[in-house]
């Protein structure tokens, strides 16, 4: 089957589209917040550059050699035990189980946007108790959300790469680096600037857990769309000739920038007027409500322009959760694309409903199970268990299995100087630190 190309923006688009995500402006400034800020952001950063950057070229590099989908590139690219690694490319169910609890935040920017046309919270104690009865009473209006994430995102899949996720991406990603610079530049202006730049810079060690570091690297794989085959599906529709590298810096560039920029304003806005910096989730959902209350009129239309970013964002990143299997559906069973975006879907919206429900108030202890309920284990199991193994694999793969001169031929040129050392990085520092992670998370090891 062959795959419609990308254009060669459009795919740095597309790429960078999957990358900034709610991940970047939902999830990056609470956890900083949560992990006390600069050292965290330290972590992150150099987990982005060593790993993150090492692995986004090897992943792009089996999409790129193999040009099919992720299960068919492991079994033709590895050059023997072809029936064992195609269970590599199975990570890509990764991004379904992702959307299971990506599509009700999506969600939930929608229920955002319309409140900001209204009245928006006075106080913190009433924005807590809004947003709480939202996610665990009013399930009605979350369900009619879900349900037009849903349609919105089938639709654009079933158009296919270049007239559904390419199209999407020239629309929405130019709105999201405007806003976003835009509402930046304004911070930049307030007093609270200074205090949001000492916070992400500055480095208080004793605050860096074990179970930081892990959140670290989990997140810096969650951020980059790594280890789910969203990257490695993209890259098979990379038109010929195409530097791997190049467009590897821009994305993780874009990425990085923006997440940095996005934490930087919203901790701004909170320093400014005095909000709570470690709030949890809730930091976007309910502190920043509160702060654009306190701007007047001109509050509205930042939380407009806000929560308008925050769903463009995670729209360009839900449709390449669900690309990986829509390939692998289309290229081993001949699936129309049009019955293979259903399919996919239907699946995570079902699971979806359960996530919705198990953080309801009512059903929530139906669906709980152990110490989480099936919302956050749908998060947990895939950002810090099923994406850090994901990268393993595609480490060991590229690092140890396939040809040396064929990974060679592809790539020192374009890594000139560098290539040593990401060959080196990629075969010997990426797996263990993803092993040392791994080790940690299941409690075998204590960092
Ligand atoms: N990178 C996206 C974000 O930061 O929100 C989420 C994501 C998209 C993760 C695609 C993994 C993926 F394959």
């Amino acid at each position: 089957m062959k795959l419609a190309r990308f254009s060669r923006i459009g795919f740095i688009l597309a790429a960078a589209g999957s990358a900034v995500g709610l991940g970047n402006i939902w999830k990056f400034p609470y956890i900083t917040g949560e992990n006390g800020g600069g050292a965290f952001v330290f972590v992150y950063l150099i987990t982005v550059m060593i790993i993150g950057f090492s692995l986004m070229i090897a992943e792009m590099m089996i999409g790129y050699l193999g040009r099919r989908d992720s299960v068919s590139n492991f079994e033709d690219l590895a050059p023997r035990h072809k029936n064992f690694w195609k269970y590599g490319g199975f990570m890509s169910l990764a991004g379904l189980i992702i959307m299971i609890f990506y599509s009700p935040v999506i969600g939930w920017t929608f229920h955002f946007i319309l409140l900001s046309l209204g009245s928006l919270p006075s106080s913190i104690e009433l924005a807590e108790k809004s947003f709480t009865e939202f996610i665990s009473i009013d399930l009605g209006s979350q369900l009619f959300y879900h349900t037009l994430v849903f349609i919105f995102v089938t639709a654009v899949v079933a158009r296919g790469i270049k007239g559904g996720i390419e199209k999407l991406n020239f629309l929405l990603m130019p709105v999201l680096i405007i806003t976003i610079s835009g509402m930046f530049f304004y911070a930049t202006t307030l007093a609270g600037f200074t205090q949001a730049w000492d916070f992400m810079f500055s480095s208080d060690w004793s605050k860096v857990t074990s179970a930081s570091l892990v959140t670290a690297v989990g997140h810096a794989f969650f951020t980059l769309s790594l280890g789910m085959a969203t990257i490695l599906t993209y890259s098979a529709s990379l038109p010929k000739d195409s530097n791997l590298v190049r467009s590897s810096l821009i994305i993780i560039a874009l990425d990085t920038g923006i997440a940095l920029l996005a934490g930087l304003t919203l901790f701004t806005f909170l320093y400014e007027y005095g909000a709570e910096l470690s709030a949890g989730p809730g930091l976007v959902f309910i502190s920043l409500p509160t702060v654009f209350y306190e701007m007047g009129f001109l509050g509205n239309i930042f939380a407009f322009v806000f929560f308008v970013a925050l769903a463009s964002a995670g729209l360009t990143s839900a449709v390449s959760l669900v690309e990986p299997i829509i390939q692998y559906l289309i290229d081993r069973f001949s699936l129309s694309r049009l019955k293979a975006s259903l399919a996919s879907g239907l699946f995570f919206y079902l699971f979806g409903i359960v996530a919705i429900l198990s953080i309801s108030k009512e059903y929530g202890h139906y669906f709980t199970f152990g110490s989480k309920n099936f919302f956050d284990w749908a998060d947990f199991m895939t950002a810090s268990v099923m994406l850090p193994m994901g990268g393993l694999i595609m480490a060991v793969f590229v690092g140890h299995v396939i040809e040396k001169e064929r990974v060679a031929s592809l790539l020192k040129t374009q890594l000139g100087m560098i290539y040593p050392l990401w060959y080196f990085s990629l075969r010997y520092i990426v797996p263990v630190a993803l092993f040392v992670v791994m080790l940690n998370l299941v409690g075998i090891l204590e960092l």
